[in-house]
């Protein structure tokens, strides 16, 4: 039998310790094992870890669980990669007992002893503390889903919220009462209406603090604990964590070239919520079929279903003619339309709105306002202004011209660096794109291959809730500048034929 050296047999224990965290998964375990034997200095600064494949074969874990684990820690400096030589214990990492814990190590001992103190979380607590959807959204050149906040207008923002400020209307210091202000509802209205085909009343209109709020909002008004609600498979991890927060029983649905595929639902399955991205689907990029809209329609209005149809980004289209919305087909106003202006302005501004069934307006406007008690309306008045002047449509189209010369100079990198490996099966639309790999290419080994490369990229398979359908890349191409596009493009083409060597 081989013998064991050192570093191995001290994860071989730390691992052992570790497991008594039984309801964390494998590759948390094995993280907090590492993490944990780092911060002691018993693994010491410069120490080699074994390669994935050996730890995987001494630990009786799938060499996945240890290529996760392991990219955690790459990307928060516990360890560094050094190409051709392995991965060590980074020497930042080591700092001495009891000094220069980092602000993440002080939060997580926190929540560790949470979990195990008498004021323990709640089950939905710990199920939602190990979620941890934001730690992997770091801003990184082609990480997906970024947009570039050097194009947004700063200085005739900063003038409209002066204005605001200077003007000094007392009452928009108040909390926000009838679902937000109402010359911005109007705003939002009109706009939706042209350009979305969106079937909408001002009434029906609800400001919130952002497409979380508002699923929120959905899924407690219109769903009970232990509901069914259908979601893309594969889909947003954002929806599927309120979703959990709420007790819904997920169902996800198979997601293919037409969009969500209610025909593979569970059979017998009587959803309560239908949550989808229907002009663009997230992450796959692709538009949903005429034919498929109109059977989620009937479904809805068979079972008494809500729909809920989060548009995100549909301003980000850069070829073929806007689509119109599924609100706009539904004659038995059974969808709430969600947008956001996340990716068209800044993610903080955290303002996104809801075109509600008018049946429900009144119940949303009130709920809104007693779980809440929103404001921000100076911010609210500064949009309405924004829009009004006519700057949002010259922002939008600003946008559309960068982004589309950025997807079309990633496309062609990635096209020539690829070849067959990798096909872009993504509509021309949105902040990323998506490379689906030819079989038996694991993309989370891709995604590692490139960590170590110091590039960021997604792989598709994070995005399943069951057993991924699919291999591939959700790569970027919002955030960065042309320049970096180009040289990450390659690191990932070089990251891909790595793998392919393994
Ligand atoms: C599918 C989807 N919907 C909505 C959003 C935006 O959410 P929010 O408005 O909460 O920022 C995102 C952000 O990445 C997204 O990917």
């Amino acid at each position: 039998m081989r013998s064991a050296a050192p570093t191995e047999e001290l994860l071989r224990v730390a691992f052992a310790d570790a497991q008594a965290m039984a309801d964390l998964p494998r590759y948390r375990i094995l993280y907090e094992a590492v993490r944990r034997a780092i911060l002691s200095q018993q693994l010491v600064a410069g120490a080699r870890l074994p390669s994935t494949r050996e730890l995987a074969r001494d630990l009786g874990v799938s060499r996945n669980t240890v290529l996760s684990t392991f990219e955690a820690l790459l990307a928060e400096g516990y360890l560094v990669a050094r190409t051709g030589s392995g991965t060590f214990v980074a020497h930042a990492a080591a700092a001495p007992k009891g000094r220069g814990r980092r602000p993440a190590d002080v939060a997580r001992a926190a929540s560790d002893a949470a979990r195990s103190g008498p004021e323990a979380l709640s089950r939905r607590g710990i199920r939602l503390a190990r979620f941890q959807g934001g730690r992997r959204l770091e801003i990184q050149p082609i990480c997906n889903a970024e947009a570039d906040f050097t194009l947004f207008p700063m200085k005739q923002w900063q003038r409209l919220q002066s204005r605001q400020l200077r003007q000094g209307h007392l009452e928009l210091l108040d909390y926000a009462t009838k679902g937000g202000f109402a010359p911005l509802r109007r705003a939002i209205a009109d706009y939706l209406r042209t350009s979305r085909a969106v079937r909408v009343e001002v009434e029906q209109v609800v400001l919130t603090a952002g497409t979380q709020h508002s699923l929120d909002l959905c899924a407690q008004l219109l769903a009970d604990v232990g509901d069914t609600v259908w979601m893309e498979e594969p889909g947003y991890w954002g929806a599927r964590c309120i979703f959990e927060a709420c007790d819904l029983k997920i169902e996800p649905v198979a997601v293919d070239a037409e969009g969500m595929n209610p025909g593979l639902a569970p059979r017998g399955s009587r959803p309560r919520l239908i949550y989808l991205t229907p002009s663009n689907q997230y992450p796959m990029g692709v538009a949903m079929s005429l034919a498929r809209r109109r059977a989620l329609l009937q479904i809805a209005t068979r079972e008494r279903a809500w729909i809920v149809e989060d548009d995100y980004d549909s301003e980000l289209r850069y070829s073929g003619r806007p689509l119109a919305s599924l609100q706009g087909l539904d004659a038995e106003q059974r969808v709430v339309y969600v947008g956001t202006f996340s990716k068209v302005l800044y993610p903080g501004i955290k303002i996104g709105y809801m075109v509600v069934p008018p049946a429900l307006a009144e119940s949303f406007h009130s709920a809104l306002y007693d779980l809440q008690r929103p404001g921000q309306l100076t911010v609210q008045a500064a949009l309405a202004d924004f829009i009004e002047r006519g700057y949002f449509a010259t922002h939008i189209r600003r946008l559309r011209q960068a982004y589309a010369e950025r997807r079309e100079l990633l496309a062609a990198v990635l096209n020539s660096q690829l070849g067959r490996i990798g096909q872009i099966t993504s509509q021309a639309a949105g902040l990323h794109l998506v490379v689906r790999l030819s079989d038996g290419l694991d993309d989370r080994r891709v995604q590692a291959l490139a960590a170590e490369r110091g590039t960021t990229v997604r792989a598709l398979s994070q995005y399943f809730i069951g057993p991924a359908s699919a291999s591939g890349l959700v790569v970027g191409f919002g955030y960065a500048a042309p320049d970096k596009l180009a040289t990450h493009g390659r690191l990932l083409g070089q990251a891909v034929r790595a793998a392919l060597r393994c």
